[in-house]
Parts: structure tokens; C-alpha cells; sequence
């Protein structure tokens, strides 16, 4: 089915404040050396106490109306991409809903952790071209640095706080030329944070609210099955990965994010993340990212992207995109 959903304005927001891996340095035993040779992450914002997901996601859609001329009274679903909701009940996107006092749109929330974003995205796209809506606000946000277990330097080095806002719009010239959802959820003890159960297919969890990894399963994980899913993508849409001009993934991990280019011979340089400065920031990863690259003036009008998010779930899902 063609897309009729197109993309029509984006905006971001993170955190005022920066925590650098020398702030790291104090509070377990790491070195700002391993972590940009291990990551490439050299700093990453945190919300403060009371800055939670909701606000990070107000203040990026307040920064997407101040950069484009749109409105968003006729909003008419909003989707919420984040594993860092501020209530387990109501959703964020409810709250979210209730605060911009926008009556005439439904809310949802989405936890595919980093896959969140391009999950969400896959949603909206569907929901328009199907004719049930017509402009959905597709948030990304997290405040993970409220659920990171800082006495476990494996994964306190890596997450950041942010949020990234996108609009979605019914038109005839749809943005999406293809779209794809995975979900290996038998893998999904390797990244969890647990509420009321500890066990999951017969593993032992540890009880307790923060995040836990086990980074190398979901590293040997993502630099194995994300390159065939940016084949998987591309192949839908009948183009080939040298037609795309930039290839955005999550930013997890710039070492990973190599492999993954090696192994699919694309070049690195025509990649953007957000991870230098705002670390790993799961479903808000993405739309930061790709607000960096329109900032920085390297994505461009008519501009073919490969959006590929991955996570938790363990989840993954990407979509190619006419940008603009
Ligand atoms: O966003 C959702 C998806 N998540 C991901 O994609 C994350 C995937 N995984 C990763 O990014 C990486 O696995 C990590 C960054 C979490 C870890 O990097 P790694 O290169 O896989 O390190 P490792 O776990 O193999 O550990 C190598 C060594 C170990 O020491 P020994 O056993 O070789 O003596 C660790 O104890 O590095 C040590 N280490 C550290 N050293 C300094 C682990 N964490 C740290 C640290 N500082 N923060």
C-alpha cells in the first residue's frame, strides 16, 4: 500500500544538564578513556528530580512549533515512545494529552525500548494511510537516568536523558517507502527492568526497577540481525542501500554502529547519531539524531534515510524515508 502519511516537522529537547564521563569517573570505577574507546559517548544529559518524561516531550513538541508554522489543535493521536514512563498508568501520551489540553486526539503508549521511535513511526504511518488519522504527534522521550542502576558500570556509562518530536500528516505524497516491525521477544531476558515478576521463560531476574543488560548478548544480537534488517527494509521498497543517503540507527554504540556499517558495506561517514553528546537515549535516540542532521545542515530536501531502531524486546524495526 502507498504511504499517505508524510513527515512534516520535527523538534527535540534535552536536559540542561551535561554529565560528563569525568562525572562518571566518581561514582564508579571507569575512565572517560574506555568509555569513548568502548562507546564514543563523551557526555549525556540527565533530568533533573522533578523533569520527567512528560515534560521532555512537551518541551520538544513546544520546539517543533516554534521552528515550523504548524498547529497542533487538530492532532488527532499521540504516541508515546518510551520505556521511562513517568506512571505505569496513565500513559504518557494521556498525560501528555491532558496538559496540551488537546480533547479531539486519542493517546497511546509504545515500549519497544529503542525500537520505540521506529515503531511509532510505523503506527502512524499505518493509522493514516489506513484513513483513521489524519496528524499524529510521534514523541520519543526518556528520563532513563531515573531507572539506570549507577553501582553497574556496564550500563550507568551509557544512558542519557532526551526527547525528540515528530509530525505526522496526512498527503497524498507519503514520506514512507517501507517499513518493517520485529519482535525476538525469546531473547528478552538480556534487557529488562522488572516490576512484578522475576522470572521470564524460566531465567532468574534481578527484582528491581533499574535496568539490566547483559551488554555483550545484545551486542553479538544487534550487529547480527540489524544488517539484515536494513536489507530487509531497503529490498521492500526496491531500492539498495547504496540509494540511501544517510543511515540513522540507534544510537547504541558507535563501535557497534561500525560493525553494523562494515558488515553491510555502507559507508560510516553517511551515518548520524546522537550518542557523542547525549549517550544512548533509547526511543528518543533516533529523532534527536535526526534533528542533529538537519541542524548541522547535512540532511537535505528529497533525501533518502534508513531509520533503524533496536532494543529491548529484544525488539527492532526500521523504515526508508523520502525526507521533506
Ligand atoms: O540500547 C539498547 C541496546 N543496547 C545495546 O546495544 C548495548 C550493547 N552493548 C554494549 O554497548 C557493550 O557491550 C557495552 C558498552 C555495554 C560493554 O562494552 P564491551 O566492549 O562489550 O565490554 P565487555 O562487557 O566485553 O567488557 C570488557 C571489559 C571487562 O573487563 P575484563 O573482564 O576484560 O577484565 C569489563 O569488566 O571492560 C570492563 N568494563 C569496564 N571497564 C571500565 C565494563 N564496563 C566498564 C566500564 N569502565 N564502564
Amino acid at each position: 500500500m502507498m504511504s499517505k502519511a508524510r513527515i512534516t516537522a520535527i523538534g527535540s529537547y534535552v536536559p540542561d544538564n551535561v554529565v560528563t564521563n569525568f562525572d562518571l569517573e566518581k561514582m564508579v570505577d571507569t575512565n572517560d578513556e574506555w568509555i569513548i574507546r568502548r562507546t564514543g559517548i563523551k557526555e549525556r544529559r540527565f533530568a533533573s528530580e522533578n523533569e520527567f518524561t512528560s515534560d521532555l516531550s512537551i518541551k520538544a513538541i513546544e520546539n517543533l512549533m516554534e521552528r515550523y508554522d504548524k498547529g497542533i489543535h487538530d492532532v488527532d493521536m499521540i504516541v508515546v515512545c518510551t520505556l521511562s514512563p513517568e506512571y505505569q498508568t496513565p500513559s504518557t501520551a494521556s498525560y501528555i494529552q491532558g496538559r496540551l489540553g488537546l480533547k479531539q486526539a486519542g493517546a497511546i503508549d509504545i515500549n519497544a525500548a529503542c525500537a520505540g521511535f521506529t515503531y511509532g513511526l510505523h503506527l502512524a504511518n499505518g493509522l493514516i494511510t489506513a484513513g483513521l488519522h489524519k496528524k499524529i504527534l510521534v514523541i520519543g522521550a526518556e528520563t532513563l537516568s531515573k531507572i539506570t542502576d549507577f553501582t553497574d558500570r556496564t550500563t550507568c556509562i551509557l544512558f542519557g536523558d532526551g526527547a525528540g518530536a515528530m509530525l505526522v500528516e496526512y498527503d497524498q505524497n507519503g514520506s514512507f517507502l517501507s517499513s518493517h516491525v520485529v519482535s525476538e521477544g525469546e531473547k528478552a531476558h538480556n534487557l529488562y527492568g522488572t516490576y512484578l515478576s522475576d522470572k521470564m521463560f524460566g531465567h532468574e531476574l534481578e527484582h528491581k526497577r533499574q535496568l539490566v543488560q547483559n551488554g555483550r548478548e545484545v551486542y553479538k544480537w544487534a550487529v547480527t540481525s540489524v544488517p539484515s534488517g536494513m536489507k530487509a527494509v531497503v529490498d521492500k521498497a526496491e531500492f539498495s542501500l547504496q540509494d540511501v543517503d544517510w543511515f540513522i540507527p540507534h544510537s547504541a554504540n558507535l563501535r557497534m554502529i561500525e560493525s553494523i556499517c562494515e558488515k553491510s558495506s555502507y559507508p560510516i561517514e553517511k551515518t548520524l547519531t546522537s550518542l557523542e553528546y547525549h549517550g544512548n537515549t533509547s526511543a528518543a535516540s533516533i529523532p534527536l539524531a535526526v534533528d542533529l542532521g538537519i541542524k548541522e545542515g547535512k540532511i537535505k530536501e528529497g533525501d533518502y534515510l534508513l531509520l533503524y531502531g533496536f532494543g529491548g524486546g529484544l525488539s527492532r524495526s526500521g523504515q526508508l524515508i523520502k525526507w521533506g
